[in-house]
């Protein structure tokens, strides 16, 4: 009858066994009650925790900044070519999200595993660009096609101003503002890019706010969440642009 079979695997975070679907040990009805947001969803899904106002806005912030940035980009341009292909929407998402890596949207959690070793390893600024290069390592996070110290990048400035003004701390972002003083004297586009600098507020984040030990905040960053950030406020943009080209009814795409 009623018997549940044996668990063939642990999961923590949800529960949708009682009468209300559970979030973190959050009831559904408590989540609209106290209005916590999607920032409130993802820190009780992702860290199993509330977390304070502003590490939720926080949170949200860098699903909207990330959410786009344009046709041009690899994640956009794959996206499109496979909608105009004829393909269904999970496809073309996949596509565009399948270039996310490395060079492309994906260098959080470098940026914050080596801003936070370089930091905690009281290397000064300088003595971290020259270890990067010693051991012919790019530095995660810094760096843009077109962006550079004369031609701003807005979104960066966002998530610097905000953080300044709400985060009890933010050693790990003033070190990676500092290392960008040393790459920029290098050339002007070495600048600390959106990834990076949501990577290393992060870190300020997971180690200022009180909400995590210490053991749990390298936990996370071990745990390589970041780049979630990144993937989950991209896909707002690729559905879109998705959704655009077939409002266009444009054809195959070939190169002329
Ligand atoms: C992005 O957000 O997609 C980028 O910063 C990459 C780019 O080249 O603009």
């Amino acid at each position: 009858g009623l018997i549940r079979k044996p668990a063939a695997f642990i999961s923590t975070i949800s529960d949708e066994r009682g009468q209300e679907l559970m979030y973190a040990g959050m009831r559904i009805s408590d989540v609209f009650k106290e209005d916590i947001g999607i920032g409130g969803v993802i820190s009780l899904l992702w860290f199993k925790r509330r977390l304070p106002p502003y590490a939720t806005k926080f949170i949200e912030m860098i699903l909207q900044l990330t959410a786009d940035h344009g046709p041009a980009v690899s994640g956009a341009m794959n996206a499109i070519i496979t909608a105009r292909a004829g393909k269904d929407l999970i496809s073309c998402l996949v596509a565009g999200l399948l270039t996310i890596g490395d060079r492309f949207g994906g260098a959080l959690d470098g940026a914050a595993k080596e801003f936070t070793r370089g930091l905690s390893s009281g290397q000064t600024p300088r003595e971290f660009v020259d270890s990067m290069r010693k051991a012919n390592k790019l530095i995660p996070g810094i760096g843009h096609k077109i962006k550079s110290k004369t031609n701003p990048d807005l979104r960066v400035t966002l998530v610097v101003d905000y953080v300044k003004k709400h985060f009890p701390q933010h050693k790990t972002l003033d070190y990676a503002l500092a290392v960008e003083d040393v790459t920029t004297q290098k050339s002007n586009t070495l600048i600390l890019n959106v990834d990076g600098a949501i990577a290393v507020s992060f870190c300020d984040l997971l180690y200022g706010s009180g909400a995590f030990t210490e053991e749990e905040a390298a936990e996370y960053l071990e745990l390589g969440v970041l780049n979630g950030l990144f993937v989950l406020g991209r896909s707002i943009g690729l559905s879109a642009h998705v959704i655009d080209q077939r409002r266009l009814r444009l054809g195959l795409y070939r190169r002329e």
